[in-house]
């Protein structure tokens, strides 16, 4: 049996720059889903922000992360975070990663939300994120094992010592594998797939929490969820998601006369943090309006933006018009798997990094672009903390667990689209206490599914999938019942303002109970 330093789970920016920066020495194996390809970090858009501005300094990142973020972070992860940002730039440039430039050669910077000045760093556009994962697969080493299409149901964990130490997953055609190694790194992304609505990759229904939850980790901030203003909104459906660095190039988002929507809301208006034009826009949905956005002052739109204009070519909406129809979706967790600065969760060999980790440096509102950044930055110091104790010893003792009952007989699991309507319903983007109930209530009746420890091997890769969702919406609504007052992302109408007591407290929960 083959043997790994390092299994990564996921194949989004975290993983592939850990993988990237991992000694030779390491024997690494990437395990994924679907196909590497198929992830968050491909799909995004607006780009990194870091402060390499010429007026720029960490510092007016720093201040502009924890405003946007309602001051519920952790101060020094984000020093570190926005520290790094350049250093990281240079990094990839010297790699030979081509970003944006303008027309004096210098780093085309973009505007998004809540920035003070422009300091988004992208390549191709509005395709940034294809960008540097196609660069960041490019640079990996050739004797990394790569294995697609497996589902990873369970997290191996030594029964004497408690330490994880390895995986099991089911392959395409639903056989079992086990995979060992000495540390086990969840880069497994975010929760959007739980959502009717999201930008997300529909795969990305928060497996990683998951796993952790089960495997007896702890689990933090479930209830910070963001949703993004502006997605490509078609009939009831969405299509993808419009870049705030439209808006950061002075589209304003407006109603059916014209009229601007954000003008008086807020000092910056259309550049307000996301989780204030996310509620407005809602609020004229649910008012039955129509939402567009006027990009009629950019001239050069199709040029600055094809990855957006081939979508709605695609989709039928014709840009001669120079409005975009658009409705908010589920975006990124700011919760997650608790953990340390070099991304040790509470359980030994097990690491989390990305939008699966929470360390609190996105407070209880992320910062616009600045999750491609925390990818590079969490993998990069996960990484250099590895090299420093490659562990090469035979520790493992691989092993058939025959504690689980294997024999349990269960009511039928509820359909993916069914939770996905409830979650955006229940759980959204305006919350209160009876609807979250509400929410409790349905989820409670999956209690024998969720709670049971019972070995997950027979079922197929579709009812854990299931379970997997089931679980991670108990822990969301949990949570966001929990919190009484309304901070960043999470938005209590029962509760409608933030609350001093609330701002020391993170909620969290593990299979022990919950901690505040
Ligand atoms: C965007 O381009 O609007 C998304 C970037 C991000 O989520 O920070």
């Amino acid at each position: 049996m083959k043997m790994y330093n390092c299994i990564i789970v996921g194949s989004g920016i975290a993983a592939m720059q850990l993988a990237n920066h991992l000694n030779d020495q390491f024997c690494i194996l990437v395990i994924t889903k679907s196909t590497k390809r198929a992830n968050n970090s491909y799909r995004a858009q607006g780009g990194i922000a870091s402060a390499v501005g010429k007026e720029d300094k960490p510092a007016f990142h720093y201040q502009d992360t924890i405003k946007a973020g309602c001051d519920f972070h952790n101060e020094k992860e984000v020093l570190n975070l926005v520290e790094n940002g350049p250093k990281l730039i240079e990094q990839l440039k010297k790699s030979g990663l081509d970003f944006d430039k303008d027309n004096d050669g210098q780093l085309d910077l973009g505007m998004e939300g809540a920035h003070g000045q422009k300091r988004i760093v992208h390549c191709g556009g509005d395709a940034t994120g294809k960008y540097i994962m196609e660069h960041l697969n490019s640079t990996l080493r050739h004797d990394i094992d790569i294995l697609e299409n497996r589902f990873v149901y369970e997290l191996i964990i030594h029964p004497t010592t408690k330490k994880c130490i390895g995986i099991k997953a089911k392959d395409k055609n639903g056989q079992n594998e086990s995979y060992f190694g000495h540390q086990v790194i969840l880069a497994m992304g975010g929760i959007g797939g739980l959502f009717s609505i999201t930008s997300n990759d529909p795969s990305v229904a928060g497996d990683g929490i998951a796993l952790a939850y089960r495997a007896g980790a702890e689990i933090v901030d479930m209830e910070f969820i963001q949703f993004h203003p502006t997605l490509l909104y078609l009939k009831g459906k969405t299509a993808g998601l419009i870049s705030e660095a439209v808006r950061g190039e002075g589209a304003h988002l407006i109603d059916e006369s014209g009229k601007s929507i954000m003008s008086g809301k807020h000092p910056m208006e259309d550049l307000a943090p996301r989780h204030i034009v996310a509620k407005e826009l809602y609020q004229q949905r649910l008012a039955k309006k129509e939402v567009y956005l006027d990009i009629s002052m950019i001239d050069r739109f199709e040029e600055q933006f094809p990855t957006i204009t081939a979508m709605c070519q695609t989709n039928g909406v014709s840009l001669k018009e120079k409005k975009i129809p658009v409705a908010p979706g589920c975006h990124f967790l700011m919760g997650g798997i608790a953990v340390n600065s070099v991304g040790k969760t509470s359980i030994d060999g097990l690491y989390a990094i990305g939008e699966t980790a929470s360390t609190g440096v996105h407070g209880a509102n992320r910062l616009a672009s600045n999750s491609l950044l925390e990818g590079l930055h969490y993998g990069q110091r996960l990484a250099n903390h590895l090299n420093e104790q490659l562990i090469q010893e035979e520790v493992v003792i691989p092993y058939n667990d025959l504690t689980k009952d294997m024999t349990v007989n269960l009511p039928p699991l509820p359909d993916k689209e069914e939770l996905r309507a409830k979650m955006m319903a229940y759980a959204g983007i305006i919350r209160t206490s009876s609807e979250l109930k509400t929410l409790q209530d349905w989820l409670s009746e999956y209690d024998e599914w969720i709670l049971n420890d019972m070995s997950l091997d027979e079922y197929s890769t579709e009812t854990l999938q299931r379970l997997f969702m089931l679980q991670v919406a108990k822990l969301i609504t949990t949570s966001a019942q929990l919190r009484e007052e309304s901070r960043g992302a999470h938005n209590r109408e029962d509760y409608p303002t933030e609350d001093e007591r609330w701002r020391q407290i993170h909620i969290v929960q593990s299979k022990k109970g919950i901690e505040m």
